[in-house]
Formats: structure tokens, sequence, C-alpha cells
């Protein structure tokens, strides 16, 4: 198949690249999650012209909701609008056993990050050890900024306006600072 040779192709190349010591940019296990749209979109982050939008699955709500850890196979998207207008997606994706290569002091867990173009290819300039510095300090939290909302998220249809009414409100200052995901990662990006 096509897909999968291109799929195979890439990992080959992190591979090599990992091997020869160079930096592999993105990384080869995250792919976009298409239908991730018809997960349940649990919380919206505004601050100045940035809008982030929040979407996971069913099943990662309840077992937030329930105490439990993040389910194995659950991906999170966020949507990141600048000015009304699309400018990212970042997802984090969770499988048994992905932590094990990576270094303790890097390793979120079994969480893998990727960061997406709007046309929904893989950003290979992002790297992704960056993404992980930053949510590393969420181990509390299974690595998350927004197990909170998640907790909080309705999930009949009734609960669907108030979400909706709610995901407005700002989140309260995260431990990392009262700002949005995209404006953390740009001074983190001038800062280097
Ligand atoms: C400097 C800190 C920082 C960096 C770097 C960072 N994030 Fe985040 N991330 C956050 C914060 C804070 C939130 C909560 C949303 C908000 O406040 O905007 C978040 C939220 C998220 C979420 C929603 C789940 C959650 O944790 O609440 C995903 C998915 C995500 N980030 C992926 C990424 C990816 C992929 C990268 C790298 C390309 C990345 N992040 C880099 C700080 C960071």
């Amino acid at each position: 198949m096509r897909r999968g040779g291109y799929l195979a192709g890439l990992a080959w190349t992190a591979a090599l690249l990992a091997g020869a010591g160079v930096q592999a940019q993105g990384n080869d296990r995250v792919a976009f999650p298409a239908a991730y749209a018809e997960g349940v979109h649990y919380a919206t982050v505004t601050r100045g012209d940035i809008r982030e939008e929040l979407y996971t699955s069913r099943a990662a709500i309840e077992a937030a909701q329930r105490g439990e850890p993040i389910p194995d196979g659950t991906v999170i998207l966020m949507e990141d609008y600048r000015g009304g207008r699309l400018h990212r997606y970042v997802a984090m994706e969770k499988r048994a056993g992905w932590g094990e290569r990576h270094a303790p002091e890097v390793r979120n867990g079994d969480w893998e990050f990727q960061a997406f173009l709007p046309d929904r290819s893989v950003n290979r300039e992002e790297r992704v050890t960056r993404c992980m510095g930053c949510h590393k300090a969420q181990a509390g939290t299974d690595f998350l900024f927004t197990l909170d909302r998640m907790k909080a998220a309705p999930l009949s249809e009734a609960g669907a306006g108030m979400q909706r009414a709610l995901a407005q409100a700002p989140l309260a200052p995260a431990s990392a600072a009262d700002l949005t995901h995209a404006q953390v990662m740009l001074s983190a990006a001038r800062g280097r």
C-alpha cells in the first residue's frame, strides 16, 4: 500500500537520523487523527487573538471523570487559531510502551507529541522534545494541562450548551503560566 510504504519510509528515515546522532524532527509515530471532531470537544482556551479548541475521545473523558488513568490509545487534538484563522494543530497520543525509547528525563509516560501544519501534514520543523520538556512539568496530571477541563466536560447533549458557555471562560492559571499554549510556545521559542 502506498501509504504504508510512505510511513515505513518515514520511520526508516527517522531511525537513520537517530542512528547518525542527528535530531529527527517531529516523530514517526503520531499520525493526524482525521476523525478527531467525532470525539468530544471538551474545552476552548482564548486569550487575545489566539483561540484553541481541544478534542479527545469519550473514553478519555469518562476515564478522567472516574479518576482513572487516561486509556491506552487516547489521542488529544488541539486546533490553534490566530486571528480567527487556523494556524496549526498539535496532538498527543498515548500507547502502552511508547515511552520506553525516551530517556527518563525526557519521557512523558507513554505519550508522544506531534505538530501539524494547517494541511494536516507533520510539521518537520518542530522539535517534539520541546513539547515534552514543557509537558513534563504536568507529570502529576498525566502530563496534561487540561485534565481538570476533561473532568468538568459534560458528556450529555443537554450539557453541551453549558459546556460551550463554560469553555469560553479562561483557564485558571496553569502551573506553567497564565498564557495560552501558543503564547508559551512562542516565548519558549524566542528564548532559544
Ligand atoms: C512552554 C510550554 C509548552 C510547550 C513547549 C508545549 N505545550 Fe502543549 N500545552 C501547554 C499548555 C499550558 C497547555 C494547556 C492549554 C493552554 O493553556 O493553552 C497545553 C496543552 C496541550 C495539549 C492539550 C492537552 C493538555 O495537555 O492539556 C496538547 C495536545 C498539546 N499541548 C500538545 C503539544 C505539542 C504537540 C507540543 C510541541 C509541538 C506542545 N504541546 C508544546 C504548554 C506547552
